[in-house]
């Protein structure tokens, strides 16, 4: 029987451990870029699952491919092989020009591995070499490992002693880079563009520099683009767009379009370092997973696809800029590339306050980092849907910017 809104927030509370402050509605389908609650009110949706949902709700391919998958065979032990699997990693390493693919089932078991398999790597080389430098207000995930590398002291405090051997600096900051890296850096790990930090793009030849700094100091140079990859900024890797290769990407969210999946992709170098019993993963890559990602890897990479992805957002772009020139004050710099947008606001108190106004409205925004109002809807989303989100905006900020 369908329960009621507070029925079900009173069970949560009793219940579910309260890590996350949710939003007040409870949410039920969807369809294309919407979304509809347990009442029956309709949402546009600009988070996407927080870039999850690349193909939108209920697309027809992916739901097919998960039931035909589904009733076929579910889960079989990775000592198997699988055609879904196989299809996958073939993929992967195609579109990445990179060698080998392993995938796991979230963003952070794909940064942990691809932490640990640096880690091996360099350790053959030198059994000191181990120093993973990330950045300030990255965000890699939430085991041990990932958040310690990710340059955020909030998400460390009291979970400690945390792992040795990472190090931080400012994303941009090539300088305090290039002073940072000796020879017993085992990797650089960096979102190509920070996500949960404020969506931050990197300077011109910002990421060409960290490029020739890994290869002088032997370091692996790893991108984090489970935020960032699958089609988000216009290519298929974020990477591509900057024209630096690294020598590991990561990705999770996207790839299986809302099916828990996660994958690092590395060179045969690297791959070597791992040998059969190094690494595992009990549900990682089955076949349901690894069928909604070839969904996914058939659909996003193809060019009408990603030139409409890198239309829409500079469509997007340019009717948050021209918010921005009407409330000059009020915001102070939007940022990002195709589908992954941030509206910084100088305002520290209200960013909360205006992602429950838009709900209201029959929008579904995100705020990160205290003040960035942050957008990464699935990527099928139209100029028209666009467009009535600015409107919504534009009226929400008004307010906020004569308050
Ligand atoms: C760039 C980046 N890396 C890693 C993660 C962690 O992914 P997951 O939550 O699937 O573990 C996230 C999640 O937001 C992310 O944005």
């Amino acid at each position: 029987m369908k329960e009621s809104d507070s029925q079900i927030f009173e069970k949560d509370a009793k219940d579910y451990l309260p890590v996350f402050n949710r939003y007040k509605i409870v949410l039920d389908h969807g369809e294309g870029a919407y979304l509809w609650d347990n009442n029956g009110k309709k949402y546009l949706d600009f988070l996407g699952g927080i870039a999850v949902n690349v193909l939108g709700h209920a697309y027809p391919p992916l739901v097919k491919a998960i039931a035909d998958q589904a009733a076929k065979l579910i889960h079989t032990s990775n000592l198997y092989y699988t055609q879904p699997q196989a299809d996958a990693a073939a993929k992967l390493v195609a579109l990445s020009g990179l060698d080998k693919a392993f995938f796991g089932n979230s963003g952070a078991e794909a940064n942990e591995g691809a932490i640990k398999i640096a880690r091996k790597y360099a350790h053959k080389i030198d059994p000191e070499k181990s120093q993973i430098i990330s950045a300030w207000h990255s965000f890699h995930g939430r085991t041990l490992a990932t958040l310690t590398a990710t340059g955020q002291p909030k998400y460390q405090e009291g979970v400690g002693p945390l792992p040795a051997g990472f190090d931080y600096v400012h994303f941009n900051d090539y300088e305090e880079l290039e002073k940072l890296v000796t020879d017993k850096t085992a990797a650089v790990l960096l979102e190509p563009i920070q996500g949960e930090g404020g969506v931050h793009t990197p300077k011109d030849d910002y990421l060409k520099k960290v490029r020739a700094l890994c290869d002088k100091h032997k370091a692996l140079l790893i991108f984090d683009e489970i935020q960032c990859g699958i089609g988000r900024t216009g290519s298929f890797f974020a990477y591509e767009k900057y024209g630096v290769k690294p020598d590991i990407v990561t990705l999770a969210k996207g790839l299986a379009g809302g099916v828990p999946i996660g994958a690092f992709v590395v060179t045969d170098e690297v791959a070597k370092a791992f040998k059969p019993g190094d690494h595992g993963t009990t549900f990682g890559g089955n076949p349901l997973a690894c069928a909604a990602a070839n969904v996914v890897l058939d659909t996003v990479p193809k060019k009408e696809f990603l030139d409409n992805v890198a239309k829409v957002g500079s469509h997007f772009k340019e009717k948050l800029q021209s918010l921005q020139k009407k409330y000059p004050s009020y915001i102070k710099e939007v940022r990002g590339e195709g589908l992954i947008l941030g509206m910084e606001i100088n305002d520290n108190d209200h960013g909360r306050d205006i992602v429950n106004k838009a709900m209201e409205e029959g929008f579904i925004i995100n705020c990160t980092a205290g003040n960035v109002l942050r957008f990464i809807p699935p990527l099928i989303v139209t100029e028209k849907e666009v467009d009535l989100l600015a409107e919504c905006l534009g009226t929400i900020l008004g307010e906020f910017a004569t308050k």
